[in-house]
């Protein structure tokens, strides 16, 4: 049984359940980088204000490289006995450096340790997340210029709407992944404040330089106050919320794309690769990883909750129940990395069926909408111009034809302002390009936008 690095005051071991019920290094052993970051860190601290020597830092530094390289290696031996990832790596320390390694800790706690390695964890991820939304961003304008000419049916209720062209509808995607990059660099700057020095929870009486600590680890400032330092854990809410979005819009891409995908819909071609098949049903293919990214995003929204939940009844300051804020983050992230390559990879390689939507955007009195505004422009009221252009709709449905084929004639017995410069809105083409509104699909309005994001993720041309 190995010794506790607490048990000074304990007259017997720790029953064998509640070591394996409280240990946690399966899960914060992911934290080992970041733990060791941190200690090289408060280690030359420790130097500069006196408690160590200047050769004591620089063995503990060097044997902390070792440690993290045998991690990497996976030759470390870690031990439940040893809790976490925090004893794990001191142990280690103590019996390569005896005393030495029994100072490291002086002026520390570890739950100003762990939050410490927690905000750097978070941090870390962000900006590994950050790129990979940027790379998703890009798929979007390579597919929007692939199929630029393409012009697909808008929905609304999921009923064909307005036409709208194919780069306007990949552009939406970019707008909405760009807020998501941003609220997480935003959060990020939430994340990045240092709660180390903060001690166990009221500060030391040992002298320490917090501000060293935190430039030496890239944390923007200090927490001001130790109690808050190592109780807070909205940073991580803040986090998850961000990552919750970025897989509600992933999800509604993933449900777009299942229904485009469909052979009844027909709209969108996936690659093998990215499909899998029927154990049964031989002719079937499945956008599996579509529906993966929808069912999974129910976990990250449910590990947003799972923090909320573990963090809601909690007085000041550290709790144990602070051990469980780390599950929830680290498999949100990892689900969240793994989604998005996918769909960066999915989107990029995408291919249309350019004859079905055709086909469909052909179908469903799309330049209803252009045809009133005609009528408008021609001075006559917005609501009658609105009943005229249903009048002539529900005849064309009913003969079968699109509004395009209707004769002048016919038109002008519904409405005498109707003129031969009306076959000029009709046909979907027509309607997308009297579009001329900012941000809407006229082609000019998107051209712009598709430069500048071009240009913003570095895409040349
Ligand atoms: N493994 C612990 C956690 O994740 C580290 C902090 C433990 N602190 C304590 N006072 N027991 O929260």
């Amino acid at each position: 049984m190995a010794k506790k690095a607490w048990g000074g005051r304990f007259e017997e071991p720790t029953d064998e359940r509640v070591e394996r019920f409280g240990a946690s290094i399966d899960v914060d052993r992911l934290m080992a980088d970041q733990d060791i970051r941190a200690s090289m860190a408060h280690a030359r601290m420790l130097a500069r204000t006196g408690s160590l020597t200047e050769q004591e830092a620089e063995d503990l530094c060097r044997t902390l490289e070792q440690i993290k390289e045998e991690i990497a290696r996976g030759t470390f031996r870690f031990s439940t006995a040893h809790e976490d990832i925090h004893m794990n790596i001191e142990a280690a320390l103590v019996e390569r450096l005896g005393d030495t390694g029994r100072k490291l800790h002086t002026a520390r706690s570890r739950n100003d340790q762990v939050v410490t390695d927690f905000r750097l964890w978070v941090r870390d991820a962000i900006d590994r997340i950050v790129p990979l939304l940027r790379n998703l961003q890009a798929s979007w304008v390579i597919l929007a210029d692939r199929f630029a000419d393409v012009i697909i049916p808008g929905y609304t209720h999921l009923q064909p709407a307005q036409p709208v062209l194919f780069p306007h509808y990949c552009l939406a995607y970019v707008e909405k992944f760009e807020r998501d990059a941003d609220r997480l660099t935003d959060c990020r700057r939430r994340v990045n404040q240092c709660p180390l020095g903060a001690g166990a929870l009221a500060g030391t009486s040992l002298p320490i330089d917090r501000e060293f600590v935190a430039r030496e680890l890239g944390f923007e400032a200090i927490l001001e106050n130790s109690l808050d330092a190592v109780s807070a854990r909205d940073f991580c809410i803040e986090y998850l919320a961000c990552l919750a979005t970025v897989m509600l819009h992933l999800s509604n891409w993933a449900e777009e794309w299942i229904i485009w995908n469909s052979t009844t819909w027909n709209f969108v071609r996936l690659p093998d690769r990215y499909c899998t098949g029927s154990s049964m049903m031989p002719q079937k293919k499945n956008p599996d990883v579509l529906e993966l990214t929808r069912g999974r995003t129910g976990r990250v929204l449910g590990a947003l909750q799972t923090l909320a939940l573990v963090l809601k009844g909690l007085p000041l300051t550290y709790n144990r129940d602070l051990q469980e804020d780390k599950p929830p983050v680290f498999a949100a992230t990892q689900t969240v990395v793994d989604c998005l390559e996918l769909a960066a990879a999915i989107v990029r390689d995408a291919e249309l069926n350019r004859e079905r939507i055709a086909d469909e955007v052909e179908r469903g009195y799309l330049d209803a909408t252009t045809f009133m505004e005609y009528l408008v422009r021609k001075g006559v009221p917005m609501r009658t111009a609105h009943e005229i252009v249903g009048k002539i709709v529900a005849r064309c449905e009913k003969q079968g034809k699109p509004l395009r084929s209707v004769k002048i004639e016919e038109f002008r017995s519904f409405c005498d302002r109707i003129e031969p410069d009306v076959y000029e809105v009709l046909g979907a083409a027509n309607a997308v390009r009297a579009f001329r509104s900012r941000g809407s699909t006229a082609p000019s309005e998107v051209e712009k936008r598709l430069r500048y994001w071009k240009q913003k993720l570095g895409l040349g041309g």
